[in-house]
């Protein structure tokens, strides 16, 4: 019986699930933006005690144990590990599921218990996963492959591997670039070594240093991989992968409470090991530190935005959606006013607070249509991004012309 109705479910829900969703913008228009900036949001969100001067740092609520319950037990058979070193520590540590399925709660209790991640990123993140990658049903989704029938679900589920230009992307920071490499959830050990290598004290990779390293991973995909795409997710996953590694992959304390990443942590996040002259790469063997802290206050979507709207700011090449057409160094970027009817062009995307609004509207834009099971994920999903929103004067953006990317062969896949 369950099968049966997954399986209609199912059904129902193939012929909506690629369209773009104009009814959630819709849902998200009525319920209108207002006018102060993006630095009234930080400040709301972060009252003074709370912002970088005075990054508070208590080692009792910071420290992230590696022991007991929580002691490192590498991934077995059937354990699913998969692009983002991050959820693979968490798997490995037991603070998910060890087999690398979990549910919405878990992801939140989870990236909360390692990371400090604020509930509303946690939420939005895990939501977005569900809806494109994982279940509705369970509510839940894989960290790496498609997991076996009854595990999490009984309809295939891509996971995060299968989420090409959905939630994973190109130009990651050590992950190689899906067509350019046969896969997207390894490290590359070439690009670890050359993350490794910007710091020759190895110890302080810094923001800066990690801003540096996407702009350079970003040229060497357009340089290497004809199929390379920057995909509207990828206005958000983009930066985060480069933030992440610095906020979620640092080590906090009295003397450092914004942060001080070393070149082990980087190794033990990584799953690298051995010696700098003969580094070795354990596939899933992701590791949290020992007699590590994590981050001092919740970090969440107004926190990242801040991040992320000041690193493109800096680096517009970042927020250039397009592809390589089939060769590289081929990349053309579609045009902003075109794919928003107008309502963006590359010139007003840098005014006021538009560049904030465009990410969190972009991630909005690409959701499934709320049918189904469905509808209840994208209304939360709403209604985390929406108080955000309202805090920004955002112009209103109705539809994306998503289909405009259907020209590039690295968007639909190649052979598609
Ligand atoms: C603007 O947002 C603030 C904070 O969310 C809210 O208090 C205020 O009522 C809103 N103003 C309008 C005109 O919607
Ligand atoms: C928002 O800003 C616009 C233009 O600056 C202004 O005309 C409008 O009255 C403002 N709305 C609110 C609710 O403050
Ligand atoms: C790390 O590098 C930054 C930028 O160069 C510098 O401001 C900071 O003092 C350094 N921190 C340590 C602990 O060396
Ligand atoms: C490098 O490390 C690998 C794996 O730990 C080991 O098998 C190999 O012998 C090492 N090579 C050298 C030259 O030390
Ligand atoms: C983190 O910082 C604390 C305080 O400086 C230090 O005792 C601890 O060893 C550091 N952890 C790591 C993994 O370096
Ligand atoms: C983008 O399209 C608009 C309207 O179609 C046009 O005015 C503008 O010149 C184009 N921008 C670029 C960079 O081609």
């Amino acid at each position: 019986m369950r099968i049966l109705l997954e399986l209609m479910f199912f059904l129902f829900l193939f012929g909506y699930v690629n369209a773009l969703c104009p009814m959630a913008m819709k849902m998200l228009a009525a319920r209108g933006p207002n006018n102060s900036s993006l630095s009234d949001a930080y400040a709301n969100a972060h009252p003074p005690d709370k912002r970088a001067a005075t990054i508070p740092f208590d080692p009792a609520t910071q420290y992230v144990s590696t022991t007991g319950d929580y002691e490192f037990v590498p991934p077995g058979e059937g354990d699913l590990r998969g692009p983002c070193p991050g959820l693979n520590a968490m798997a490995n540590h037991g603070y998910i599921p060890h087999n690398g399925v979990a549910t919405i709660q878990q992801f939140i209790t989870g990236t909360y218990q390692v990371f400090g991640m604020g509930f509303d990123l946690a939420l939005f993140l895990s939501l977005y996963g569900t809806l494109m990658d994982g279940s509705a049903i369970t509510g839940s989704f894989s960290i790496g492959g498609t997991p076996p029938l009854g595990v999490g679900s009984i309809i295939p589920q891509n996971g995060l591997t299968g989420s090409h230009n959905n939630y994973e992307g190109d130009a990651s920071p050590t992950r190689g670039d899906l067509y350019q490499y046969g896969d997207n959830y390894r490290v590359q050990l070439s690009q670890f070594q050359q993350l490794y290598d910007l710091d020759p004290t190895r110890s302080n990779y810094t923001l800066p240093l990690l801003t540096d390293f996407r702009r350079t991973r970003f040229s060497q995909s357009i340089a290497n991989n004809r199929y390379f795409c920057n995909v509207p997710f990828g206005v958000v996953a983009g930066p985060a992968t480069y933030l992440f590694t610095f906020h979620f992959m640092a080590n906090h304390s009295a003397e450092y409470p914004q942060g001080l990443l070393d070149g082990e942590m980087l190794k033990s996040f990584f799953s690298i090991t051995g010696p700098d002259e003969n580094l070795t790469y354990i596939e899933g063997n992701e590791r949290i530190p020992k007699n590590w802290y994590k981050i001092g206050y919740e970090y969440g979507i107004v926190d990242f935005e801040v991040d992320a709207v000041s690193m493109n700011l800096a680096n517009p090449q970042f927020l250039s959606l397009g592809c390589n057409t089939g060769t590289v160094n081929t990349f053309t970027a579609i045009n902003v006013t075109d794919l928003t009817s107008g309502v963006y062009s590359a010139q007003t995307l840098l005014e006021g607070n538009n560049l904030a609004c465009f990410i969190l509207q972009l991630v909005v834009m690409v959701l499934p249509t709320p049918v189904g099971v469905l509808a209840g994920f994208i209304s939360q999903l709403l209604d985390t991004v929406n108080p955000i929103l309202k805090q920004f004067t955002c112009p209103q953006l109705l539809e994306i012309n998503e289909s405009v990317l259907e020209q590039f062969p690295g968007w639909l896949g190649p052979g598609a």
